[in-house]
């Protein structure tokens, strides 16, 4: 009998509750031990508690230190500060992970199987910015600050070298500006290579690239990186570039993990062009449901649903419609629950 794992799961809006049941779905097939705690967030926080983000909520994840959730829309009046941006602040969530995997083979990229680490507290999205005044202009000027610290450079580093060497990963690349940005981005880079020298040299292979000329790279030669790590802004960027090599936001996972807690998640937004239709594709949160079992240790539990995933997409052909099948949510699920307790 294996342990209980207590996780706090929010369902979120839109497609929301569509692919956190599909998830829950496989989970239960493979009895992933997760004992969950229904939170709620987003619209549905807003409607219900008043509030995006619930002092309940935040206490399920203070306790849990663990959570599934669904994406969250941010009402556009109201004053309301994105959940995530919340989430993350409170939490201390400092590196954003981004596996980019084929999982559907003959796109225009095949074969890509490379990770983005994203620092995602610090740099340019601390949100320090104004505007200056200049006669009648008030928009005349506008000012943005940049902050990286020597701590937080490291603390995202430490954990992006150790993910490769945990992972298996042959080469690490340092993403920068340094050579414009020279303290903003310096300091990351500078950070990195002293880690690399006193810790890990030799257990992978380092190297550094200019953001500029790695977005090239990515597109003429994606294969020639293995892991990228790099500062907020520039993460957020390539994150979504990565994601489109594998088949766009739809295939991607993600996972915010910090000093208290860790938080996976698809990808994409809520869907709400397509929500309560029973036409959404699970498979973003699936691999997020991958990543946490990869997180609490059960690798093989992980294993054995990313191979399900391919088994249900590629040798069954079982596909929603944004993939260009036919299958429901539920029609999809139903075969992966179906490959799982073949496996
Ligand atoms: P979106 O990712 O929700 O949708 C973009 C397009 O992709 C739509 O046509 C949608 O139908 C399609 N799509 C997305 N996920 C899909 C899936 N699993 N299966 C099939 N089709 C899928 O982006 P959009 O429309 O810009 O954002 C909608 C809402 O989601 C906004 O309120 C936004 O703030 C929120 N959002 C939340 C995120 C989170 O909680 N992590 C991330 C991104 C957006």
């Amino acid at each position: 009998m294996v342990t209980p794992i207590p996780a706090t799961l929010i369902a979120g809006d839109g497609i929301g509750p569509e692919i956190v049941d599909a998830t829950l779905a496989a989970l239960e097939a493979l009895g992933a031990p997760f004992e969950w705690d229904r939170q709620i967030a987003g619209l549905e926080g807003v409607t219900v508690a008043g509030d995006p983000l619930p002092k309940a909520t935040l206490d399920s994840i203070r306790r849990t230190r663990l959570a599934l959730k669904g994406p969250l829309e941010t009402p556009s009046g109201g004053g309301y500060r994105s959940s995530n941006v919340r989430l993350r602040e409170e939490f201390q969530l400092y590196a954003n992970l981004r596996p980019a995997l084929t999982v559907i083979p003959g796109g225009r990229y095949d074969k890509i199987d490379l990770v983005v680490v994203r620092e995602n507290l610090e740099g340019l999205y601390i949100g320090h910015e104004h505007y200056v005044k200049i006669d009648d202009d008030p928009h005349a000027v506008a000012m943005a600050t940049g902050i990286n610290t020597r701590a937080g450079s490291r603390r995202l580093l430490e954990y992006a070298f150790e993910h490769a060497v945990l992972t298996g990963r042959k080469k690490v690349t340092i993403v920068h500006k340094a050579n414009i940005m020279k303290a903003l981005t310096g300091i990351f880079l500078e950070t990195g290579l002293e880690l690399y020298e006193k810790k890990y040299k030799g257990r992978f292979e380092l190297d550094t690239v200019i953001i500029d000329a790695c977005a090239m790279k990515l597109v003429l030669n994606p294969w020639q990186f293995d892991m990228l790590v790099t500062t907020n802004l520039f993460g957020d960027i390539l994150s979504d570039l990565v994601a489109g090599l594998v088949g766009g936001l739809g295939m991607a996972p993600g996972a915010n993990i910090g000093a208290d807690a860790a938080i996976f998640e698809a990808v994409h937004g809520s869907a709400p062009d397509i929500a309560g239709r029973g036409l959404a594709n699970p498979t973003a949160l699936l691999l997020a449901a991958a990543l946490m079992l990869d997180h609490v240790k059960l690798p093989e539990m992980a294993t054995r649903l990313r191979k399900a995933i391919d088994a249900t997409l590629n040798v069954d052909q079982v596909r929603t419609g944004d993939l260009g099948g036919k299958a429901s949510t539920s029609e999809f699920t139903r075969a992966l629950v179906a490959r799982i307790n073949q496996g």
